[in-house]
């Protein structure tokens, strides 16, 4: 996620902006730029990697002197890393300079409306068009010019502005993406993130969706999308830098599963257009999509359980084969590959050696390939045919839980296009389906919100020796990501089986008290998962079950049941994972585990 900085004051602004994006590093990003006003220009300097290539390349800021200016981190979304895209971006003129975070959903249309005004554009970015529609607008009011901006364009953004010709300001301008500011003792600033700003007050403003602030040096005003004049107290923040970097969670995994609805929001709406579906990345028309005859999901890990979970959700709605494999597996096993096919490769990093050599092998036989992938730019975003992008932010923590979730939202939407494409479904329960995916966000915070009950329920469970995930259908793949989320971060033993496969070995396992977590979300497979909770109880298991709301049956045979809102049955992967995280989060937090950073794990795993 890219982290934003400004300043406008008595001192330097360089040395101050370089120091406010160090303290947003943990935020993750590819490239980092700078714009100061010298009195006369606005002066830039960008550059790729870290950023300590910016301070060396500026000598710490020294070599661009001014006291009034605006930083950025990138994380690319659109366009590769690159200085080029890298921010700030600006108008023809070199006059009004832009830093963003967030995504405009209609770039594409703004583009191609500001090229037929003769606008040209040097950088892939979304950010540019900001850049361009405000010089289009700029009739010498500011916050006109912003105003009308934010009128036009769609999607998420929290911006930093500076405009030449009023170099006693700098603006800061936000809608569903997070911006504060803040006034120190000799200036005010801006910035994305609190631990930015820690250094020089504790006294910061959060800007709320569709508000404006004018910093100058001396004090701070705010307006509304009307340009009319909003009135605003201070928060005053006592977190520690290390609890700041963190938004005040104390892990990044915390921090990440409470993103998980912006997620979820952020990878859906630029792909739900007038009702229906719109994969521009995807690159098939429909007749190639009913052309394919079968698909090969490829992945490691957690993106292995979203594999799992697709091939329920393809093969029941869209009616087309799918076999998933273990990339590591895959890349060995001389697969059978028709023309006909789809190789879909899903991956966090996009940098997973078993997952890369997988797509490639897959590129040597000639298959259609698709990558779903979180960091733009990577190996497998650039090698693949296609890309689909979750829009998911840098992952810090070792565990994945929002990417996991925005790459079910990837699947889900693909697994509809391809429903439609080859006519297993009516555009009555494609509605249907559309409204339950926009109701995901909101259910998954009222999860979140549970957070108590399953932390008192997971204090039980710190000394446990070995816990079993048991579920049929979908319930089975989100069995192993619940599974695999616990072994990962508490170093409990845990395994997933499918329900009915317990009988065949695993139930000579369990054990007076041992605990078993029993996922029971499809309704036509109720009364099966039932059958095997009596199994178990009667063995000694303790049982908790994860159902949805309304299945109180489920309570004769369960010791403790957790229950999620009702959805779609090929979507409840999105909300049966959310208690089954916190459960794992909370027992590893009890043993006093590094949750974030769990032993001989990595976050990308770039050999095999
Ligand atoms: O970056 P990728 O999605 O390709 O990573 C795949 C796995 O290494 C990853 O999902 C891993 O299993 C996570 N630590 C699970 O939380």
């Amino acid at each position: 996620m890219c982290g934003i900085v400004g300043y406008i004051g008595e001192s330097q602004a360089a040395p101050i902006l370089l120091d406010g994006l160090a303290k947003l590093e943990y935020r993750g990003y590819d490239s980092a730029g700078i714009a100061v006003y010298d009195g006369e220009d606005i002066r830039v300097q960008k550059a790729g990697g870290r950023l300590k290539v910016l301070s060396e390349l500026t000598h710490d800021g020294a070599t661009m002197p001014g006291q009034s200016g605006i930083g950025h981190t990138r994380w690319a979304t659109h366009g590769a890393p690159s200085d080029t895209n890298a921010h700030p971006h600006f108008n023809a003129a070199g006059t009004i300079a832009v830093v963003h975070n967030g995504i405009i959903e209609n770039y594409l249309k703004l583009r191609n409306y500001l090229k037929g005004k003769g606008y040209a554009f040097v950088s892939e970015t979304d950010t540019e068009v900001v850049a361009h529609l405000l010089d289009y607008y700029d009739k010498g009011d500011p916050i006109e010019a912003i105003t009308k901006v934010m009128h036009r364009v769609e999607g998420s953004y929290a911006l930093g502005i500076l405009f030449k010709e009023h170099p006693g300001e700098i603006y800061a301008v936000r809608k569903d993406s997070p911006l504060i500011v803040g006034h120190g003792k000799d200036g005010s600033l801006i910035a994305s993130d609190v631990p930015a700003v820690l250094r020089y007050t504790r006294n910061v403003y959060f800007i709320q969706n569709e508000e404006i602030a004018v910093l100058t040096k001396g004090e701070i005003a705010f307006y509304n999308v009307y340009g009319e004049p909003v009135e605003k107290e201070p928060t005053a923040i006592d977190w520690d830098i290390n609890a700041a970097e963190k938004g005040g969670y104390e892990h990044f995994m915390l921090k990440e599963m409470y993103e998980q609805p912006k997620t979820v929001r952020d990878t859906l709406s630029p792909r739900v257009k007038d009702g229906g579906i719109v994969i521009e990345e995807l690159g098939m028309t429909d007749e190639e999509i009913r052309a394919i005859r079968k698909i090969h999901i490829v992945a490691c890990g957690s993106a292995y359980h979203v594999g799992v979970t697709g091939k329920y959700v393809f093969e029941g709605m869209a009616r087309i084969p799918v076999e998933v494999d273990l990339a590591s597996e895959f890349r060995y096993r001389d697969p059978i590959l028709e023309q006909d096919e789809l190789v879909v490769v899903i991956s966090q990093s996009g940098e997973t050696a078993d997952s890369l050599a997988a797509l490639r092998e897959a590129k040597k036989r000639g298959v259609r390939t698709l990558g779903i992938v979180n960091v733009v730019g990577s190996s497998i975003a650039r090698e693949a045919d296609q890309v689909m992008y979750t829009w998911a932010g840098p992952e810090i923590a070792v565990a994945t839980t929002k990417a996991y979730s925005a790459q079910l939202i990837a699947e889900y939407l693909l697994s509809i296009k391809f429903a439609q494409a080859r006519g297993t479904v009516t555009e009555k329960e494609v509605a249907a389906y559309l409204k339950d995916l926009k109701r995901l966000p909101e259910q998954i915070e009222m999860l979140l919100g549970n957070k108590e009950r399953i932390q008192h329920f997971a204090n039980r469970y710190i000394a446990a020796k070995d816990v079993f995930f048991v579920g049929r259908g979908v319930d089975y793949a989100i069995s192993m990501e619940g599974s695999l989320k616990l072994k990962e971060i508490s170093y409990i033993h845990s395994e997933a089986y499918a329900a009915g496969e317990l009988k065949h070995g695993t139930i000579s396992l369990i054990e007076e008290g041992t605990l078993v977590a029993a996922v029971a979300t499809q309704e036509e497979l109720y009364k099966k998962t039932i059958s095997n909770i009596v199994e178990l109880s009667s063995r000694g298991a303790f049982v908790l079950a994860v159902t949805n709301d309304g299945n109180t049956e489920i309570e004769k045979a369960a010791d403790y049941v957790i229950y999620i809102p009702q959805t779609n049955r090929y979507f409840t992967n999105s909300l049966a994972i959310i208690p089954l995280q916190l459960f794992s989060y909370y027992v590893a937090v009890g043993k006093g585990c590094d949750v974030d950073k769990p032993r001989n794990l990595a976050k990308s795993v770039t050999v095999e």
